[in-house]
């Protein structure tokens, strides 16, 4: 027997509304409340005073713009371009791979760093220090 139109489930129409399975898995944030635990929180600040927070295992230039903040320049958020170089001026992280051109050994050992490439594994306190300004793209 056929149910009528308005009884039948409304279909999906719109798929980019949905994440993938395998990328939310990949998210710790995602895995943590699905799991009923709160994820672990780290305090970003500013030399300004401006602060987020970031979740364990969350890059700090993805917890910046999750937070709505534009403190950091964001560009490519891939380690190519060198936008979102910051120093860190206390606290500690993990850093993912980066260019030489973006920062060299002697500036890791000062504690420059791409944003977009290290995940806190304590509070931090940060300073911008981008090279040269990337310029912003306009929309057509
Ligand atoms: S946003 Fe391009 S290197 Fe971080």
């Amino acid at each position: 027997m056929m149910h009528p139109v308005s009884e039948r489930r409304p279909a999906i129409t719109d798929r980019t509304k949905l994440a993938p399975m395998e990328t939310l898995k990949k998210d710790p944030a995602f895995m943590a409340d699905a799991a009923g635990t709160a994820p672990k929180t780290y305090r970003i600040t500013f030399e300004s005073g401006d602060s987020f927070d970031c979740r364990e295992g969350e890059k700090v230039l993805a917890a910046m713009e999750r937070a709505r903040l534009r403190k950091i320049q964001v560009g490519c958020r891939g380690g190519g371009c060198g936008a979102c170089r910051v120093q860190i001026l206390q606290g500690d992280c993990d850093r993912l791979r980066m260019g030489k051109n973006h920062v060299d050994d002697a500036e890791a050992a000062a504690g420059f760093a791409l944003s977009c490439r290290i995940t806190p594994t304590s509070d931090m306190v940060l300073r911008n220090a981008v090279k040269t300004p990337v310029p912003r793209q306009k929309c057509a």
